[in-house]
C-alpha cells in the first residue's frame, strides 16, 4: 500500500479483458491503477495513456520486480496464468485477480494454489458469473423452490471464435484448449454454484478442423453429487454463436441466454447480464416470464471481494479452489476421451492436460 489506505494494482497484460480490470480498479474506492506490463509495446503504451498509468513494463518479472503494487491482475493468453499468478506471489502481493481458466492443467492449479498459501497472497480466479447479481439470483431462486427440485442443467456454448488460426485461441501451446478452456469454465464453475460438486462424466471431444490444434467440439453428460443431470455442447462447428442455459426442475425452468455470443461486447463492458425467463409447469400451458435483470460490471465486484478477502483473511467465493475445480471438470471431459469415451469419477486421478497428451500422440 502506498500511502496506508490506497492499494496500489498492476495489470499484466493490456489486452481486450484487461479494460475490464483498469475499469474496475478506477472504480473501486481504495484502489490505484499503479503498473501494466505486456510484451506488444503499442498495446502497452496506448492502454496505459488510455488509463493514465503511471508505470509501463515490458515484462511482468520487470513489474514485480519494479513496481510497488499490492494486486496483480493477470489478463495475459492462458499460458501464462500460472507462471504470472506464482511469480506475483512470490514478490509479495496481497492479492491476485486472475483471468479463467486457472491453468494448463490441475499440477499447474495445485502450484498457483500453493504459492498464493505460502506467500498470503489472496487468489481469485475470475468466473465472472459468481461476481454477477442476476446468476446470484437464480441461484436464490433455485434455493427458494420456484422451480421445484432440481433435475437437469442443459448448455450450449457454441461459437466460431476457433475458426481464426490467426488467434492464441487456436493453438494448445497458448490456449490449453478450445471453447471448453474459453468459455465452458465459466458454465462448469456456475453448474457447481448451483448444483454442487460432479460425480462422473462421460464425454467426447473432436478436432474436427486440422488447422487448428484445439478441440473444436466438446459434448457430455455428467451427474452432479446432488442427483442433477448436467448436459453440455461446447464448440460445434456452427457459424454462428450462443450461449445459453436451460434449468430444469420438477415444477418449472429457468432459461439464461445471451443474445450474441460476445457478451462483453453487447453489454458494453457491463459484463454478463444475461436475458431471463422463467416457466412454470403445470397441467395448463403457461408462456415464459421474462425476470427482471440488472447491469453490473462483474470486474468491479471481483475486486471490491479481493480487497475483502485481504482486509478480513477470508477465501473469496470464486478462489483458487474454486477454479481448480472447474479446471478439474473440463480435464475431466478431455480424460473422458482420452480413456475411449469412458465414465470418469471424480475426485480425478490426473494432473496433466489430456488433450496436450492426445494432441502429441496423434490421437485428436
Ligand atoms: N472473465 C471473462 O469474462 C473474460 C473475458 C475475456 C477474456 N478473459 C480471459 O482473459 C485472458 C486474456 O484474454 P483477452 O481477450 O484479453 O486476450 P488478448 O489477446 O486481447 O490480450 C492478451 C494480452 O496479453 C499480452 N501478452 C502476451 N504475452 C505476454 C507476456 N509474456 N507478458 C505480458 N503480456 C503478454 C498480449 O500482448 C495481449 O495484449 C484470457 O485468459 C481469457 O480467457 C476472461
Amino acid at each position: 500500500m502506498t500511502d496506508g489506505k490506497r492499494y496500489t494494482a498492476g495489470i499484466v497484460g493490456c489486452g481486450r479483458v484487461a479494460a475490464m480490470h483498469a475499469k474496475a480498479f478506477t472504480e473501486v474506492p481504495g484502489t490505484q491503477l499503479a503498473a501494466a506490463a505486456d510484451i506488444d509495446p503499442d498495446k502497452l503504451d496506448s492502454f496505459c495513456e488510455h488509463w493514465s498509468i503511471p508505470q509501463r513494463y515490458s515484462s511482468y518479472e520487470e513489474m514485480l520486480a519494479q513496481a510497488d503494487v499490492d494486486i496483480v491482475s493477470v489478463c495475459t493468453l492462458d499460458n501464462l496464468h500460472g507462471p504470472v499468478t506464482i511469480a506475483a506471489a512470490e514478490a509479495g502481493v496481497r492479492g491476485i485477480l486472475c483471468e479463467k481458466p486457472m491453468a494448463f492443467h490441475l499440477e499447474e492449479a495445485d502450484r498457483m494454489i500453493a504459492a498464493c498459501d505460502r506467500a498470503g497472497a489472496k487468489l481469485i480466479v475470475n468466473h465472472s458469473m459468481r461476481f454477477e447479481q442476476n446468476y446470484i439470483n437464480v441461484k436464490e431462486m433455485i434455493e427458494q423452490g420456484e422451480i421445484g427440485n432440481l433435475r437437469t442443467i442443459r448448455a450450449n456454448l457454441l461459437t466460431t471464435d476457433q475458426y481464426n488460426p490467426s488467434s492464441w485461441h487456436t493453438r494448445y501451446e497458448t490456449a490449453g484448449g478450445g471453447q471448453l478452456m474459453h468459455d465452458a469454465t465459466h458454465i462448469f464453475d456456475l453448474i457447481r454454484f448451483y448444483a454442487g460438486d460432479p460425480e462422473w462424466v462421460f464425454a467426447t471431444v473432436e478436432r474436427g478442423n486440422k488447422s487448428v490444434t484445439i478441440e473444436d467440439l466438446g459434448a457430455g453428460l455428467f451427474r452432479m453429487d446432488n442427483g442433477t443431470l448436467f448436459f453440455f455442447e461446447s464448440g460445434g462447428r456452427r457459424r454462428y454463436g450462443t450461449y445459453e442455459i436451460l434449468i430444469e426442475g420438477d415444477e418449472g425452468r429457468l432459461a439464461i441466454q445471451h443474445g450474441a455470443f460476445n457478451s462483453l461486447e453487447r453489454s458494453a463492458g457491463y459484463g454478463w447480464e444475461p436475458y431471463l425467463h422463467r416457466w412454470r409447469g403445470g397441467a395448463e400451458p403457461v408462456e415464459w416470464e421474462p425476470v427482471a435483470t440488472q447491469r453490473q460490471h462483474a470486474w468491479i465486484n471481483a475486486v471490491n471481494d479481493l480487497i475483502d478477502c485481504i482486509e478480513q483473511d477470508r477465501e473469496s467465493v470464486s478462489s483458487g479452489w474454486q477454479g481448480r475445480a472447474a479446471l478439474e471438470m473440463i480435464m475431466a471431459v478431455f480424460e473422458s476421451q482420452r480413456r475411449g469415451l469412458a465414465r470418469v469419477d471424480f475426485p480425478l486421478d490426473i494432473r496433466d492436460n489430456p488433450f496436450g497428451d492426445m494432441l502429441s500422440k496423434g490421437q485428436i
